[in-house]
């Protein structure tokens, strides 16, 4: 890669401080250095390298877990974004569901947590990504994954939506599910990490369960 590809990647990463005549030049740039370098990832790489991945997370399940771990497999740092919603009442705080994701990934260095309010696009927007990462179990949540991806690139079309399928064992889970089974005392193996599940039990305060008991 020489000077120019690295100033043409530079640009974009520093697109929203860049003039627009200059942000199309570096565009053309990128994409001519693309085509005359197939098999070259490095490029489409930097300019994708963060990505956002919101949601409520009330709580995480391992789901959500799975869809963490494939967006790993495409971008160099996932930021999870955790709603703060004051209408919309949850079982655990705002802080304890950053916590407990934080907890469950303390291990790695790629992945950031943090809670954000207001607009998705604009929690992107000032932490510098400009992908949005959300996980489509089944045809039921195309709808209104479909029309909240639509809407957020109303709201910033520079950035883009992209879905991933969480692996076939967890197509059922739903954080709403998971709390149900939980206050009932049905067993949590399997569906979320063994931190939430403990967090489950202390709020419902039902006792440990596994599926042969
Ligand atoms: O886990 P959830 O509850 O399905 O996540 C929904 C979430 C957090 C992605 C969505 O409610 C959201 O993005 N809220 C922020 C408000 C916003 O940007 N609204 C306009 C675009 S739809």
């Amino acid at each position: 890669m020489d000077e120019k590809d690295k100033r043409a990647i530079y640009l974009l990463g520093q697109k929203k401080n860049a003039e627009s005549e200059e942000i199309r030049l570096t565009k053309q740039l990128f994409f001519d250095t693309k085509l005359n370098n197939p098999g070259e990832r490095v490029h489409c790489v930097d300019m994708i390298k963060k990505a956002v991945y919101p949601g409520s997370f009330d709580p995480i399940t391992n789901g959500h877990v799975d869809i963490i771990h494939r967006g790993l497999e495409i971008f160099d740092q996932i930021l999870i974004a955790v709603l703060e919603n004051p209408k919309k009442r949850s079982l655990f705080s705002t802080k304890e569901r950053v916590t407990m994701i934080q907890e469950i990934f303390a291990e790695n260095e790629n992945i950031e947590v943090k809670s954000f309010h207001g607009l998705l696009v604009d929690f992107a927007n000032t932490n510098e990504s400009k992908m949005i990462i959300r996980g489509m179990r089944a045809i039921s949540d195309f709808e209104y994954e479909f029309q909240m991806a639509l809407m957020n690139r109303k709201l910033d079309p520079d950035i883009e939506t992209l879905f991933m399928m969480p692996s076939l064992n967890y197509s059922f889970l739903s954080s709403r599910l998971v709390k149900e089974v939980s206050m009932l005392g049905g067993c949590l193996e399997g569906l979320v990490p063994g931190e939430v599940g403990d967090k489950l039990r202390d709020k419902y305060k039902t006792a440990p369960k596994t599926n042969s008991t």
